[in-house]
């Protein structure tokens, strides 16, 4: 029977681009969302930015921005890292948009009208410069126990200790370097303690809903917490949900300058994205969620374990609405060796960074597959593991299975399938008995043990070839029908294992799909078979290996910032002397503007040429011809968006007439540092921007 699923990941928070932990999410629950679809399951898959909070509002300041503008430039620059790593969310949106301040309010005065909100002055750390509350992160001072200086005020870096804020000694503002000052002021909190939602939650969380180590994570705190000052309290505390303004958040109905703590918004943020998408699919949410068919999983990271377990599920169920079914929770990525990534040391794995060096980014999929298991635990990024099981799996024992078949079929058979005798038969039966086991790992998020069944199944289907060698097949005499037989076992397997590797490698099955001549692939189709006489297309080669190279040029650090060349390195920089001084007016002749490069493709009779289809946002886009093809294929462009001289006159080609130039940087010498980069703004840039 097909299920109706609502997934989500974690909502980022709006003040910085995707990095690597993101993005391993992102895919972990893309994988699993592919798989419901190969079954045949109904899925709504959203995602949006975290946009609320005091620490947004401070960097939009210092941006010198309004909060709006500046989460507005971060989500812009959202899709290519989404597109980059066929991240496939049904909607993506914020948790600033108008239904999120709907949804929010409205639970919250379900939550009010059923005795859950209550309110009680505190005391807080007030900035007078500031005229603003402050958060506990822009608060430091000096230890209480051990006197070390400028500690945050929550825990000492240096003795360890755990402490309240108002313990600091001389403590100050981070933003001001004010004196903070104590003032009283009412917040309210969601009444957490209640019996109904003690009662509710130990019993949510102890069903069986959650991974075993995280419902027993949970279970301690219903015992005993720890308070700021690092002291303990027994069973669950109330919620501080109000913070005084300015904020950048929602504010509380009926109570003027208060407004809803970030992590009251965040989840509902989920809700609303859904709502955001059925309505323009005009579909109604209410009915949707109210469906008892429904199911509500959220894949998050094991640092946001009690938001999702404790408060989300309690603010739904005493809202009266649909609690989640089950939460995903993973661990965290480290890279190379469990080292802290971090970005001056140039250990850190950067997205972009990896799809720009032309990585594929389905070696990554692969591998974050490889290594990510059902349970909370932490993974670590090797590169050269990274590399092994990239060249030797996917692209050794996989891919090369087709590409052993498909010259013979091409060159001898004109791309036809012929019959399967008894050997291959017994072959392919063990590899379609496998599709029960390989679904139902990968339904558990067992993708580590999934790829590895699979990979055992190409082992079968390469001793297979290698018994049966089909390449001195093709040179005996009256060995046609065996050779055909060989090669369409191959392909059919090829076929099967491609089915069970296609939610991981979304982008590669779709080139098979083209490669066999067949509609997409449906987790069904590994009951049936092409069958003889079905034609495949031609076969090109669908994955190159990870070079050494590329993985150097991933981890080399940045070159710091104005560091001066060396007595060995070149005074003419990238390999060419500097023109000749100009003027501003020379260069203020030279348009050059963004442009969205809005389709990509080859062109056919050229090896150096790829066709661009630029938006400028002139309301029509323009047709520009660029000598970048050995460097990028036309699918890693589309989307992407890329500086060009508006206003270089026309100029006709042998292919057409080229609108325009896009700018690219290359070595003055080939053969000295081969390659070519297409330039790409920052993000927050619209096409038509003039670039000065
Ligand atoms: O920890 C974080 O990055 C939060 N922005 C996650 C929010 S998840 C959901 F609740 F919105
Ligand atoms: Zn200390």
């Amino acid at each position: 029977m097909s299920r109706k699923l609502f997934v989500t990941t974690a909502l980022p928070y709006a003040n910085g681009n995707f990095h690597i932990g993101h993005i391993m999410e992102y895919i972990q629950a893309d994988i699993w969302v592919r798989l419901q679809r190969m079954l045949g399951h109904e899925v709504n898959f959203v995602g949006a930015d975290d946009t609320h909070g005091a620490p947004i509002m401070i960097a939009a300041e210092k941006a010198g921005k309004t909060p709006q503008q500046f989460v507005a430039d971060i989500a812009a620059g959202r899709k290519p890292y989404l597109d980059g790593f066929h991240i496939a969310f049904d909607n993506w949106s914020s948790t600033d948009s108008p239904e999120n301040h709907q949804l929010a309010k409205a639970i919250y005065l379900d939550l009010k009208a059923a005795g859950l909100i209550s309110s009680k002055v505190i005391e807080q750390f007030f900035d007078p410069e500031k005229a603003m509350f402050l958060p506990d992160r822009f608060i430091k001072g000096e230890c209480p126990k051990c006197g070390t200086k400028d500690q945050y005020g929550d825990n000492c870096e240096s003795c360890g200790a755990v402490y309240a804020p108002t313990d600091l000694r001389n403590p100050y503002s981070t933003l001001s370097g004010a004196k903070p000052v104590l003032k009283s002021s009412e917040h309210f909190f969601f009444k957490l303690s209640d019996p109904r939602c003690v009662a509710f939650l130990e019993e949510w969380t102890q069903d069986g809903r959650l991974q075993p180590e995280v419902a027993n994570k949970v279970k301690e705190w219903f015992t005993v917490r720890t308070n700021p000052d690092g002291s303990t309290s027994e069973g669950l505390g109330d919620w501080d949900i109000s913070r005084d303004a300015p904020y950048f958040g929602i504010e509380i109905p009926d109570a003027p300058g208060k407004y809803f703590y970030v992590w009251l918004d965040a989840p509902v943020g989920y809700l609303a994205s859904l709502k955001n998408l059925l309505d323009q699919r005009g579909q109604d949410f209410d009915a949707y969620m109210t469906d008892p068919q429904l199911e509500q999983y959220h894949f998050i990271g094991k640092d946001i374990v009690t938001f999702h377990t404790l408060f989300w599920p309690a603010m739904l169920k005493f809202s009266g609405r649909k609690t989640p079914d089950k939460i995903f929770v993973h661990g965290f990525l480290t890279v190379n060796n469990g080292e802290k990534m971090s970005k001056s040391r140039g250990t850190g794995l950067d997205p972009l960074k990896y799809l720009g060096l032309g990585m594929n980014p389905e070696w990554l999929r692969y591998y974050l597959a490889a290594k990510l298991s059902g349970r909370n635990e932490d993974i670590d990024f090797n590169a050269d593991d990274f590399m092994a099981r990239v060249n030797s799996d996917l692209v050794g024992k996989y891919v090369n299975i087709a590409s052993r078949a498909a010259g013979f079929l091409a060159k001898r058979f004109g791309g036809k399938l012929g019959d399967i005798s008894g050997d291959g038969d017994a072959l392919l039966e063990h590899l379609r008995d496998a599709s029960v086991n390989l679904a139902e790992l990968l339904a558990e998020r067992e993708y580590g043990k999934a790829l590895r069944e699979i990979m055992l199944l190409a082992d079968r289907v390469n001793e297979y070839v290698d018994q049966n060698k089909p390449w001195e097949l093709a040179k005996q005499e009256g060995m046609d029908s065996h050779l055909h037989d060989v090669c369409t076992v191959c392909i059919e397997a090829f076929r099967l294992l491609t089915i069970y590797l296609k939610p991981v490698l979304p982008a590669l099955a779709a080139q098979v799909e083209a490669f066999l001549q067949v509609g997409p692939l449906q987790w069904s189709d590994a009951a049936k078979a092409l069958g003889a006489g079905h034609t495949i297309g031609a076969y090109q080669h669908l994955m190159q290996r990870v070079d050494v190279k590329q993985l150097e040029a991933l981890f080399e650090p940045p070159a710091p910032v104005g560091s001066a060349p060396t007595a060995t390195e070149s005074v003419a920089p990238g390999g060419e002397e500097l023109a000749p001084t100009i003027g501003i007016d020379d260069f203020a002749k030279i348009d050059l503007r963004i442009a969205q490069i809005v389709n990509c493709e080859a062109v056919e009779g050229s090896t150096k040429l790829l066709r661009l289809t630029l938006d400028v946002g002139e309301g029509k886009t323009r047709n520009v011809f660029s000598g970048i093809a050995s460097a990028y294929q036309p699918e890693d462009l589309v989307g992407k968006l890329t500086v060009m001289v508006a206003n270089l006159a026309p100029r006709k080609m042998k292919f057409g007439v080229s609108e325009g130039m896009v700018l690219a940087a290359s070595h003055g010498d080939e053969k000295v540092q081969p390659g070519i980069y297409v330039l790409n703004p920052w993000p927050g840039a619209q096409p038509g921007m003039r670039v000065r």
